[in-house]
């Protein structure tokens, strides 16, 4: 059955005081990566916002994407998910099996028709439809039918957002993004693989409160977490630009924690919030522990990352992209083997409204 209870009712429901949905407020706007003073209207809006419906559908993927969600800590998955949205149907943490599963997700794309939010991680094997089914019905089958009635699609993960790890030479199953197949629906892309678990929730969140999709980048993406690459916020960028460089994973310059660039890192041409929002709980983020960014929220990073290659940018020139900016992120982007990097530039642009810097400030 539809829930037709308000969000602020559900929270008080649940037993959360006034003090308690205040904070619960200030979480949510900290997700949202929004100042404070943003919390008042927040409030406003959650008071009056319906619990949505959500429906989850898992295609080709390895379930890392779900593993990120229930990692989440601000707040957790249980007080995003359980009690806060109605999550319908999800493969994974879902208690139905076999027909039951298949008639929720039925039940809610009828009872919240126009309202519900679909979520989709992993590709979809458009080449042939026999490499992934779910009770006999194709992927794309299920994404065409479960799409229908959406109000907003989220691709949770890379493989979702743009092919991901199967669409990767000789790409055998014909895998497509979730934009490839559905054209009429807005689409928010929260890539990574995974994303982070923070980044998945600060989306759903602002849906939940909002009842709309944030601001996107070229590719999709929310600004406010892929509005900056990894190397504009990473702690090394001082070594990076006094020309100090690890040459190995265990040299001298390594032990001190210099640039990892020669060792591939692709965080000059990589936009993610990995470098403020970081992993578990905070602790550490790929950089941190010592390797170099794989460029994983980009498109086609499989083939086109050269894990342990440099790319093939003389350091000077990426100091110039940093320095110029959009104009040099082109010429850049010329100059390099596989990431596209239009978008990016494009993406640079236009970001600069609320940064993952604040979220922090403001958690
Ligand atoms: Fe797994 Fe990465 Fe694809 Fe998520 S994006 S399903 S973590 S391969
Ligand atoms: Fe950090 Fe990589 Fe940029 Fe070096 S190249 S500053 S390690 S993001
Ligand atoms: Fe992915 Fe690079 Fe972050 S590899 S996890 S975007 S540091």
């Amino acid at each position: 059955m539809a829930d037709t209870k308000t969000l602020g009712e559900s929270l008080r429901l649940h037993g959360v005081s006034r003090r308690g949905f205040l904070k619960f407020c200030t979480a949510t706007a900290s997700m949202m990566a929004l100042p404070p003073t943003m919390v008042p209207a927040i409030a406003a809006a959650l008071e009056k916002a319906k619990r949505p419906s959500v429906i989850w559908l898992s295609f080709q993927e390895c379930t890392g994407c779900t593993e990120s969600l229930t990692r989440s800590h601000a707040p957790t998955v249980e007080n995003l998910i359980f009690d806060h949205i109605s999550l319908d149907y999800h493969h994974t943490l879902q208690v139905a099996a076999g027909d039951a599963a298949e008639a929720a997700r039925e039940e809610a794309m009828h009872e919240n028709e126009g309202e519900y939010l679909l979520v989709v991680d992993g590709s979809i094997p458009e080449g042939n439809a026999g490499y992934s089914t779910i009770a006999g019905i194709s992927n794309l089958q299920m994404l065409e039918e479960s799409a229908k009635g959406a109000a907003a699609i989220i691709a949770v993960g890379t493989c979702a957002a743009f092919g991901g790890l199967h669409k990767a030479e000789p790409n055998p199953t014909g895998a497509v993004a979730v934009s490839d197949i559905i054209k009429d629906k807005p689409i928010i892309n929260v890539s990574g693989c995974p994303p982070i678990p923070v980044v998945i929730t600060g989306v759903l969140a602002h849906f939940l409160t909002f009842g709309t999709i944030p601001e996107l980048d070229e590719y999709g993406r929310p600004m406010v977490f892929y509005g900056q690459s990894i190397h504009d916020r990473c702690y090394r960028r001082p070594f990076y630009d006094k020309g100090l460089f690890a040459e190995t994973f265990d040299d001298e310059g390594a032990k001190k924690g210099w640039c990892l660039y020669k060792l591939g890192c692709k965080g000059p041409m990589t936009y993610n919030a990995c470098a403020t929002a970081k992993w578990n709980q905070g602790a550490s983020w790929p950089v941190e522990s010592g390797h170099g960014c794989l460029g994983c929220s980009e498109p086609d990073f499989w083939d086109a990352g050269g894990f342990y290659n440099a790319l093939s940018i003389p350091t000077s020139d990426v100091s110039k992209l940093v320095t110029v900016g959009v104009a040099a992120g082109v010429a850049l982007g010329a100059a390099t083997a596989g990431l596209n990097h239009k978008t990016k530039s494009n993406a640079a642009k236009n970001h600069g409204t609320v940064t993952v810097d604040d979220l922090e400030k403001t958690s």
